[in-house]
């Protein structure tokens, strides 16, 4: 007889690290357990010597990292009594809360910034049944909106200032730890509104204080060039990248991420748009994965790093991806151009066949 191995999600898998109350209701859609894959083409390909790994997050349930802070968020609300999250988002937190809302019978309001998010995940929000509010604003009026409309009603905000939500998400460095056997030398991350840079630094630590690992990482974290307030040193005001995900210019967990930079001797850098889609493409095109812009920030600045020296050979080296290529159709689209339609002929299709190569 066969025995019954079916994964139960991150809550279930790492609960004796996590704050559950016994017996009160998971919620959750299996997150968690994604694949940390490594890259071989792109480190062959420019003459890199490094062991190189990708954390596909994107492979979640709702396609992003948000899925594991959401269990955590949505299972404590629920055991609370709450009847409804809000949140404000540039897109996948909204996804993953109106999918976890939905799971657990309650209502979820997201604010988003109107025109400024990708497509999938305006449809994955109205999908999947929230009360989609179009801000004229960017994230970062969303967000103070949200702290007010929660201070006055009893709705539960999970934005990554609930404490709850970076619970789950360090359950990602967990998991790359039991992956490899310890930790890697350097994380690269995305870092928008610096909840999960924080996130993984604290599952790193834990590891490391229960000698689970033998050391942490050094924590790289990537920002847009035109929504860059860690490099600017403050909150900027009128944050733009075509990274949609990551147009944030007053983070929340700033000191939480400051705090990861200094104790690991880490460092913030920015990336321009163009290396943003350049990196996005390379992903596709020589490795197979389609991640979102936002999230080839992680392995931009890797390799402009490693490159630089800066992350020396021989490192191993993890980034996450933090988002799935499918969300923003439209920025792929764009960056390859429609297809070229042919005649629906032996010939016709021999020839552009032909001419491809
Ligand atoms: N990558 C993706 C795909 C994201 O959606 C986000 C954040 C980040 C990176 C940055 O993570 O905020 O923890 O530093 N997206 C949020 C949202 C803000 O509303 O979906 P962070």
């Amino acid at each position: 007889m066969a025995t019954n191995t079916r994964y139960l999600g991150l809550i279930d898998r790492y609960r004796s690290r996590l704050p559950v109350k016994d017996g009160c209701r998971i919620i959750s859609l299996c997150e968690g357990d994604t694949p940390l894959i490594q890259l071989h083409n792109i480190p062959r390909n420019r003459g890199l010597d490094v062991e190189i790994y990708v954390k596909f997050d994107g492979l979640n349930p709702t396609g992003s990292f948000k899925d594991r802070g959401m269990t955590m968020a949505v299972t404590q609300a629920v055991s609370d009594g709450s009847q409804a999250v809000i949140c404000a988002s540039t897109g996948n937190t909204s996804a993953a809360a109106a999918a976890y809302a939905a799971r657990a019978g309650i209502r979820a309001f997201v604010l988003i910034p109107e025109g400024k998010i990708a497509y999938g995940k305006l449809a994955q929000a109205m999908m999947l049944n929230a009360t989609v509010l179009q801000i004229r604003g960017n994230f970062d009026d969303g967000m103070s909106l949200v702290k007010e409309v929660a201070s006055e009603t009893p709705v539960t905000i999970v934005n990554s200032i609930n404490p709850y939500r970076l619970q789950g998400q360090k359950t990602a460095a967990f998991e790359i730890v039991d992956a490899l056997g310890d930790a890697p030398d350097y994380h690269c991350l995305p870092v928008g509104n610096a909840g999960n840079i924080s996130a993984y630094w604290m599952g790193y630590s834990e590891y490391f204080d229960d000698s689970t690992a033998s050391h942490r990482p050094v924590m790289a974290g990537y920002q847009a060039a035109g929504a860059a307030p860690f490099i600017a040193g403050h909150p900027i005001d009128n944050p733009d990248t075509v990274a949609t995900a990551i147009r944030i210019g007053n983070p929340q967990s700033w000191d939480k991420a400051k705090a990861a930079e200094k104790e690991s001797g880490g460092w913030f850098d920015a990336i321009s748009d163009e290396e943003i889609l350049a990196t996005q493409r390379m992903l596709a095109g020589e490795e197979g994965i389609f991640a979102e812009p936002a999230s080839a920030t992680s392995v931009a600045g890797a390799i402009r790093d490693i490159k630089s020296g800066r992350i020396p050979s021989g490192s191993r080296i993890v980034c996450t991806l933090t988002g799935n290529g499918l969300k923003d159709p439209d920025i792929a689209i764009e960056q390859c151009g429609k297809p070229q339609i042919v005649d629906a002929t032996l010939g016709a299709v021999e020839s552009a066949i032909a001419s491809a190569f």
